[in-house]
């Protein structure tokens, strides 16, 4: 293993102007669907845009973010039940896919595939960025790319060539004994809280982001600032009510 891609790569928010090919975008996503995928069913679609009047539909939808409106392309990475259910009536089988079980297959399988993609993408050299807003606004996203029934937008990624920032190293992480867990699951003393999560505290930007929200703690800025109850719960609603129309009705 070549652990060094891994140890350095971050999330690039700044695009050059130079041209993403669509042969390169073929080829990465050529090899991003190798990804493994729930009984081989491949349950995602990958939809890349470039065009500038679509990419100006989807902009407000990612909050008009500086990395979406700076990309040259977003990649929308869908849970999709529509092709595998039409290749079933195709052949007279009866599919019985509308149910939670089967959107959290699709789910699992549309992640593998995006972050395969995301990993091929920074290999090659482009630089790429998550939009979590794919799941808050996904009624928005969903009629800007034309989704049918049984398609659901789960990830988008902002993808471009970098714009050179030298100075740009790994983001923080929390340390292995924080995450990993031997054997079982050994729960967390408040000490070894402490221990994980002191560093990130301590570190001057978040000592400053603290201050600059009015804060007494980073973990507040987090509950407070940047991922509210309210909001959580408003963008909640909307993307289950989402998800029942495009016909997963929960609990099924
Ligand atoms: C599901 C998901 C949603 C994300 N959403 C956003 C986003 O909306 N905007 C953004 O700038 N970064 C977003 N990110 C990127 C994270 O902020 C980033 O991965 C994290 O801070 C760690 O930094 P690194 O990727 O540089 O290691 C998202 C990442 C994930 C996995």
């Amino acid at each position: 293993m070549n652990p060094e891609y891994f140890l350095t790569r971050h999330t690039v928010r700044e695009f050059s102007a130079k041209e993403v090919t669509p042969e390169l975008i073929d080829g990465i996503v050529e090899a991003a669907v190798h990804a493994p995928t729930t009984g081989n069913m491949q349950l995602y679609s990958i939809i890349v845009t470039r065009d500038p009047a679509i990419l100006a539909r989807l902009h407000p939808a990612h909050f008009n973010q500086p990395a979406a409106v700076n990309a040259p392309l977003i990649v929308t990475f869908c849970a999709d039940f529509n092709r595998f259910e039409h290749w079933c009536r195709l052949s007279r089988a009866s599919a019985g896919f509308g149910n939670f079980q089967s959107f959290m297959s699709a789910v699992i399988d549309t992640v593998a595939v995006t972050q395969q993609f995301a990993t091929i993408a920074e290999l090659s050299g482009l630089g790429t960025c998550y939009l979590g807003t794919a799941t808050y606004n996904a009624p928005m996203i969903a009629e800007a790319l034309n989704l049918p029934q049984r398609v659901v937008p789960v990830a988008s990624l902002a993808v471009g060539f970098p714009l050179d920032d030298a100075s740009k190293g790994p983001t923080h992480r929390l340390p292995v004994e924080a995450v990993m867990h031997r054997e079982r699951y050994s729960d967390y003393s408040d000490e070894a809280i402490a221990r994980s999560y002191g560093p990130i505290e301590r570190m001057p930007e978040n000592r400053h982001f603290v201050e600059e929200n009015g804060k007494e703690t980073l973990a507040q800025v987090f509950t407070d600032v940047r991922y509210p109850r309210a909001a959580n719960e408003q963008f909640s609603k909307l993307y289950y009510d989402f998800i029942a129309k495009a016909g997963f009705p929960f609990p099924g």
